[in-house]
């Protein structure tokens, strides 16, 4: 387990845990003529440059959401694409994890997944699991409702059972039920391609997260941008509902 926000590394100012909606990459390919997956490919590119650039500056914790629990809804050619587009990402990504000292985790239902590619993210998660230096989440086939009900359904189950009784359920006993418990949650969270809304990522989390929507597609988002956000987020006061 990282530190909790363990500050020990990077800039002081920097957000220990940021997350990111990488949106816009079915955008980003219409523009150019190429098929929805060649976005997807770029966007892949692009995470692999931040993945670096984060573990480089300090960050201790970064998350992406990847696949939702409503991108099931997209045709089928573009489903099949996206799954063997995070199979070859485990494949040629991995001995990059392994230099930088980067732990990977999956948040969401693997239920519906293709077993290749369920078997490649175990593998991952625990060939990855001694590194230290950034805990990189990838949030697949997740939604934050779904999380919730999952965190309800736990706290129900404990209470059947006799182990909890219903005034023992606080804020902090609901969080314990989450997929990824002992992940802080985001100091910062941002969207790219302009939409400004969380589309069911980390709802439970982002209580008191900074938003950040910034209007490059995904595979357009650059270093310097990224720069640019930690730099906004720097200048934020954070109150968390006091004055
Ligand atoms: C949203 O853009 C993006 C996705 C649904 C997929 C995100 C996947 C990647 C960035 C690929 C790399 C990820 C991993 C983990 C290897 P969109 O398709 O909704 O774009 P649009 O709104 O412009 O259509």
């Amino acid at each position: 387990m990282l530190p909790t926000n363990s500050r020990d590394s990077g800039d002081s100012t920097d957000p220990v845990h940021v997350a990111i909606v990488m949106d816009g990459n079915g955008r980003w390919a219409r523009q150019r003529g190429l098929e929805r997956i060649e976005g997807h490919q770029a966007g892949a590119e692009r995470l692999r440059q931040i993945v670096k650039y984060c573990s480089r500056r300090g960050i201790r914790y970064l998350t992406v959401f990847a696949f939702s629990t409503e991108n099931w809804r997209r045709g089928k050619d573009e489903v099949d694409g996206l799954s063997q587009l995070f199979q070859n990402y485990i494949d040629s990504e991995t001995a990059m994890l392994h230099e930088h000292d980067i732990r990977v985790r999956f948040i969401g239902s693997r239920r519906r997944l293709e077993r290749s590619l369920i078997n490649r993210m175990t593998s991952l998660e625990a060939e990855t699991s001694e590194h230290r230096k950034m805990l990189l989440t990838v949030a697949l086939n997740y939604g934050g409702r779904r999380e919730i009900a999952h965190m309800a359904r736990n706290v129900a189950h404990a209470v059947v059972r006799g182990e909890i009784a219903l005034d023992e359920i606080t804020e902090d006993l609901v969080g314990r039920h989450a997929y990824s418990p002992d992940l802080p949650d985001p100091d910062l969270i941002v969207r790219t391609s302009g939409e400004c809304r969380l589309s069911n990522f980390l709802l439970w989390q982002a209580a008191y997260s900074e938003l950040e929507f910034v209007s490059a597609l995904w595979p357009d988002f650059t270093v310097s941008h990224f720069e640019g956000v930690l730099e906004n987020y720097s200048r934020r006061s954070r109150r968390y509902g006091a004055l």
